[in-house]
């Protein structure tokens, strides 16, 4: 088995005046390839700190993380960004949408980097998917929070990510929607062999993936296999 996110030590801490507020505190872990993988912890433990150090949208103080075999702090911020959109999908927990672009060419952003050809076909594809292709050429604005969040997540899939981080991906909807985000994020985990990071605090999502890590004060508490996991063993 091939280990797709390797989390050594990683620290990160921020200066406030002449005090030093460290936020996640020597975090070890490893993820395998196609494992599915919650983060959980109260609100300021700092879940999305972490989210953002592993997808190499972030820099840590100290510590590495290796995402794919490549160490992510070795790397300028423009090869960071290249290894992103080449493997990485994610979710923010507040969308960042892009607000001058439609739901359709929000979609169609990560694909025109890659130099991809038919683009609006597969955005349009990707928003009919999350119920939305009726909104595609609707602006943010002129978007729901859930319908938001579900661009988002349009977008997160179109570069067929191997690896797809989720900030809260069913925090804004309601049980139904949030039912169909749930299937979307699995289906593509068992039909593309995507690994799954998710933050939540639906502690029902977060049994369904195999794993728990519990942070609290930026510290691992608990880091568990789950029910789901221990009867395949
Ligand atoms: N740029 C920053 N400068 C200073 N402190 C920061 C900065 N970004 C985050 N923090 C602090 O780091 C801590 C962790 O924040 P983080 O957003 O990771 O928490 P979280 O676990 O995702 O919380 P939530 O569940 O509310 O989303 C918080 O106390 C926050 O105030
Ligand atoms: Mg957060």
């Amino acid at each position: 088995m091939s280990s797709i996110l390797r989390v050594q030590n990683l620290t990160k801490s921020y200066q406030s005046g002449n005090r030093t507020l460290t936020v996640l505190d020597n975090v070890s872990f490893d993820v395998q390839a196609g494992d599915t993988f919650s983060i959980v912890g109260p609100s300021g433990s700092g879940k999305t700190t972490l989210l953002g150090l592993c997808a190499g949208l972030d820099r840590s103080s100290s510590g590495s993380v290796f995402l794919n075999g490549v160490q992510l702090d070795k790397l300028s911020e423009d090869e960071r960004a290249r290894v992103r959109n080449q493997y990485v999908g994610f979710i923010f927990q507040n969308f960042q949408l892009m607000p001058t672009l439609t739901a359709l060419e929000n979609v169609m952003v990560p694909m025109e980097l890659r130099g991809e050809k038919g683009v609006a076909k597969r955005a349009l594809e990707l928003l009919d998917r999350v119920g939305l292709a009726s909104r595609q050429h609707h602006y943010p604005t002129q978007l729901s929070g859930g319908e938001q969040q579900r661009v988002s997540l349009a977008r997160a899939f179109s570069n067929k990510p191997r690896i797809l981080f989720a900030d809260e991906p069913t925090g804004n909807l309601d049980t139904e929607t949030s039912d169909k985000v749930e299937k979307l994020i699995f289906e593509l985990n068992r039909e593309q062999g995507t690994t799954l990071i998710l933050v939540t605090h639906d502690l029902d999502l977060a049994a369904k993936t195999g794993r728990i890590i519990r942070i609290k004060g930026g510290s691992v508490v608990s880091d568990t296999l789950t029910e789901a996991v221990r009867q395949q063993i």
